[in-house]
């Protein structure tokens, strides 16, 4: 017995999976989906199988010529679910196991016509990271195990279903059904699985990208991302040949509880990136990043997420210097500071998570994210990139690309290669001191330019009575402006407030990272003119990251705590169960 990964009950001396052909059968009246699932081996496997579960009702579980075999559920655990074990015949190729999901399928949402654009048709999309997968289909939920897989997917016509694989036909079936076969050749982490269903159109990009929407959206969505084509071929410069043949786009409806998902070949976005003036698009850098750092080279278990995003950050912000240039790189990563600086003082009692190589034992994975392994990983990606120089390093991370693709690689491999290519490289910097000790090292590296000097400045001088003038601020950029209100002190008095709210006209901003840094000031300053605003905003958006920010400032006064609890009870049968767990806690941690 090898337990590899605390957040499965895979057993690393057991047979592996290497392919899954799936049936999906989508039932919007009971909100669940009928599936079989076969896992196929590859060549004769025999012996135990345990496989994750989570709220998964198992039908039968049948092996080819050998008809049904027996299978049993092991008692619940916390957080990993149930474990399935099958006792799989001599000779056996594959494994055939019919369920049925739950009602309450974490990896699930499924939204009523009225939570949509259109209003017309529900509307169903998965969220599979961290560990909910298993609540979608029984199978082994690491990363560790590798998947290629088919699926067919049945859906009432008229709508269009759409996953993280190529399409490969699509038919109408009986029954008012329609069926859509997808195909992924290439071996996946089981949470990088993915399926949408709902009222979809797409339009083209470029030679390798569409955006899918519902037809209300799709035109803005198109807009937005018009210049997608030319962040693949930025992105290109920094990996080297994009590995998935198409980056297609999914904008879905706005309770999707994150900013994107990179699932592959079909990123998944929040509609809240469509600000109007493609100022949010650094989003779909990260999202198209994850191409390569993450699902190309894939963290071996959430206790080493940091490879997956610390990456995916740096190299973001890599995209965004060779499309924007410096000054917007700078800019970007002193958003992300203030980002690591508010987890750091979210886990400011819990230090075991602010390291980057975590010990996620018995801890659930979303509890434990935070922007920690983003940052303060990019910080140690840069501080390694700042020692060896650009261009080594440029090649250093190709050579890591080819070493370890299409695998799942933990944080200590990741140091033996790099201590072979980059001797000496990581003890210069102080690895050990990012990976394993709380908070972030002295010696990580600074970002700097005049102008983030400027902003700085001009809102530290705030409380002095400084403010910026007219002309000025009207020549911010979104960034600009987002950095400006991020560096302003936390508590400002509603005068304050009011003074923003005039001057800057922050409350009809499209760019909800502004809309949202802005109201999140003016919770906090207990400023009533944006009650009705803030109450807008969490009854539509479901985005966890933004939740977060919004009810937290919301906690600071009595009247603005009745104002969230008043909100929650309204939005919360809107929200993703993850968001709602979320916003229970912060709201649980209300003064009274
Ligand atoms: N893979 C993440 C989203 C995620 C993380 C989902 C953990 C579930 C568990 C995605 O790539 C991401 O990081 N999205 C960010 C955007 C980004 C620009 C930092 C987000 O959603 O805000
Ligand atoms: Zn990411």
């Amino acid at each position: 017995m090898h337990h590899p990964d605390p957040h499965s009950f895979y057993d690393a001396t057991q047979p592996r999976a290497k392919q899954l052909r799936l049936k999906l059968d989508v039932d919007f009246r009971t909100k669940r989906i009928d599936g079989e699932v076969v896992l196929v081996f590859g060549h004769p496997v025999s012996g135990r199988l345990d496989l994750d579960t989570k709220g998964l009702e198992i039908r039968g579980v049948q092996v080819p010529g050998k008809g049904d075999i027996a299978w049993a559920m092991g008692d619940p655990v916390a957080i990993l679910g149930q474990r399935l074990r099958l006792d799989l015949p001599e000779a056996t190729e594959e494994v055939a196991i019919s369920y049925r999901t739950g009602t309450d399928a974490m990896a699930l949402q499924w939204l009523d016509p009225e939570q949509t654009e259109g209003k017309t048709a529900p509307f169903l999309f998965s969220q599979c990271q961290q560990i909910h997968a298993r609540t979608l289909l029984p199978c082994q939920d690491t990363p560790l195990a590798r998947i290629a897989y088919q699926a067919e997917v049945s859906v009432p016509e008229g709508l269009t279903a759409v996953m993280s694989a190529g399409p490969v036909g699509d038919e109408a079936t009986d029954g008012g059904r329609h069926v859509f076969r997808f195909a992924m050749p290439q071996p996946i982490p089981s949470y990088l699985l993915a399926l949408a269903v709902g009222r979809l159109e797409s339009r083209e990009l470029g030679p390798r990208a569409r955006v899918w929407a519902e037809p209300e959206t799709v035109a803005a969505a198109a807009w937005e991302f018009a210049g997608v084509e030319d962040m693949i071929l930025k992105a290109e410069e920094v990996f080297g040949p994009y590995p998935w043949e198409r980056y297609d786009m999914l904008v879905l409806p706005p309770s999707f509880p994150y900013g994107g998902m990179e699932n592959p070949r079909m990123t998944f976005l929040t509609p809240t990136l469509l600000a109007g003036d493609r100022s949010l698009v650094d989003v779909v850098a990260h999202e198209l990043a994850h191409s390569w750092t993450g699902n190309l080279v894939t963290n071996a278990s959430m206790e080493h997420f940091w490879l997956n995003e610390g990456f995916t950050v740096w190299a973001e912000r890599r995209i965004l210097r060779i499309l924007h240039g410096d000054d917007a790189a700078t800019l970007s990563w002193a958003l992300g500071q203030k980002a690591l600086e508010d987890g750091l003082e979210r886990f400011k009692d819990e230090p075991q998570l602010t390291v980057l190589r975590m010990h996620l034992e018995g801890i659930d994975p979303d509890d434990a994210f935070s922007s920690i392994p983003y940052e303060k990983g990019a910080r140690l990606v840069a501080a390694l990139e700042r020692e060896v120089g650009e261009d080594k390093f440029l090649h250093f991370i190709r050579d890591y690309m080819d070493a370890f693709r299409f695998t799942s690689i933990t944080t200590e491999q990741f140091c033996a290669f790099a201590n072979d290519r980059l001797p000496g490289a990581l003890a210069a910097v102080d690895a050990h001191a990012y990976l394993d000790l709380p908070g972030l090292p002295a010696t990580a590296p600074t970002f700097r330019s005049a102008q983030l000097d400027t902003l700085t400045a001009l809102a530290a001088s705030w409380s002095q009575g400084v403010r910026p003038g007219a002309d000025q601020s009207a020549g911010w950029s979104p960034t600009e402006l987002q950095v400006f209100l991020q560096k302003l002190p936390r508590l400002l008095t509603t005068a304050d407030a009011a003074w923003l709210d005039e001057h800057l006209h922050l409350m009809d901003r499209g760019n909800h990272e502004i809309l949202v840094d802005w109201l999140t000031l003016a919770a906090a300053a207990d400023y009533e003119p944006a009650f009705a605003r803030i109450r807008e905003v969490l009854l539509r958006v479901g985005r966890m990251k933004y939740l977060r920010a919004l009810y937290g400032a919301l906690g600071l006064h009595a009247r603005t705590r009745a104002l969230a609890r008043e909100i929650f009870a309204a939005a919360s049968a809107g929200y993703h169960g993850l968001s709602r767990r979320t916003v229970q806690s912060v709201i649980a941690g209300y003064p009274d």
